[in-house]
């Protein structure tokens, strides 16, 4: 997509990032060097959104291995990486396939392999997303039929800002936009850090027809008739389908449900933990009290919740649609 600029890029000898805590009043790039940069650039989240995240991991990896290729060291980063952030299972995901692939390597082939496997990881998710697209403008092809503009609902920002391109919630959304589908899309605020502004800023970019919502809005516009589906990303989907993704997500799907509309998540295969039995076992990121602006106020602040299975209609990877139930499919 034209509008597109790299999420994540690397020159070689290092990774540029968009910096997303910036956005969407300033746009600009970080230079990401060393291991500690990339650790840095995740818990902050100057990178966000699941696929992003495991992306950058595995480019803290490499960076990680120019520096030193010994295996305490190849201990250490994975450690250091997968303490980020909790919730999102790519970044484990990417950890576990930059250490199969480096551990059985000799020390002086590790940094180079290392990048390259960056990169495809970084490249796969792409294509991944555009996968997605497609499968997902099936779905929005079909309420294209009513002769009249889809309404279509997210929630946070899974658009190409949360990935390596395209985005995963948003992926059909573009895909319709470029088939010349009629489409208009509900963005909910996403409180405390705003991710529905990125969103916002993404689809304008776009020129895709998009209203923000204050989050609480979302129910209202469901009952009066205004919402034809609703598409969500994932952090994490459990084997039995239960999904975890940013706060809110839940209360949407129960309105959804409340109203006979579908509810889906998008989300490439690496988004399923298949050592997850239930959304029990996902483990829900508290963030930092201070996200809340509220001074002293006793606070909690968990950053995901989860959707159970039986809220979702189906869930959209690169491999098509498929029932919560029927996960097992993409083992
Ligand atoms: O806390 P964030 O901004 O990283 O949370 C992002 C989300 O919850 C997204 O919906 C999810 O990661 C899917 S991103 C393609």
């Amino acid at each position: 997509m034209a509008t597109e600029i790299g999420t994540i890029v690397e020159d070689g000898d290092s990774v540029l990032i968009l910096d997303q805590t910036l956005l969407p009043t300033r746009l600009a790039q970080v230079r990401l060097s060393t291991l500690s940069e990339a650790a840095h650039a995740i818990r902050s989240m100057q990178v966000r959104g699941a696929p992003l995240i495991g992306a950058t991991a595995a480019y803290g990896v490499a960076l990680a291995m120019r520096a030193d290729a010994a295996d305490a060291a190849l201990a250490a980063c994975l450690a250091t990486l997968a303490q980020t952030r909790p919730t999102a299972v790519n970044l484990r995901w990417a950890l576990a396939r930059m250490a199969a692939l480096l551990s059985p390597l000799p020390q002086a082939q590790r940094a180079v392999a290392a990048w390259r496997e960056a990169g495809e990881i970084a490249a796969e998710d792409a294509a991944t997303n555009a996968a997605i697209g497609q499968h997902g403008l099936t779905v929005l092809r079909q309420l294209a039929i009513r002769g009249r503009p889809i309404e279509l609902m997210t929630h946070c920002n899974a658009g190409w800002l949360a990935t390596v391109a395209h985005g995963t919630a948003l992926a059909p959304v573009y895909a319709a936009h470029a088939a010349g589908l009629p489409l208009h899309v509900w963005v909910s605020e996403t409180r405390p850090r705003n991710q529905g502004l990125l969103t916002a800023w993404e689809l304008t970019r776009a020129g895709v027809a998009h209203t923000l919502i204050v989050d609480n809005a979302a129910g209202l516009l469901m009952m009066q008739g205004r919402v034809d589906l609703v598409i969500v990303g994932a952090d994490r989907v459990a084997a039995n389908g239960d999904t975890a993704n940013k706060v809110g997500t839940y209360l949407k799907a129960l309105a959804a449900r409340a109203h006979g509309l579908p509810f889906y998540v998008a989300a490439p295969r690496s988004t399923i933990d298949f050592a997850c039995t239930d959304g029990a076992a996902i483990p829900i990121e508290e963030r930092d009290r201070s996200e809340l602006g509220a001074g002293d106020l006793s606070v909690a602040n968990p950053a995901f919740d989860v959707t159970p299975a039986p809220l979702i209609t189906a869930i959209i990877s690169e491999s098509g649609l498929s029932a919560p139930a029927n996960l097992a499919q993409w083992r």
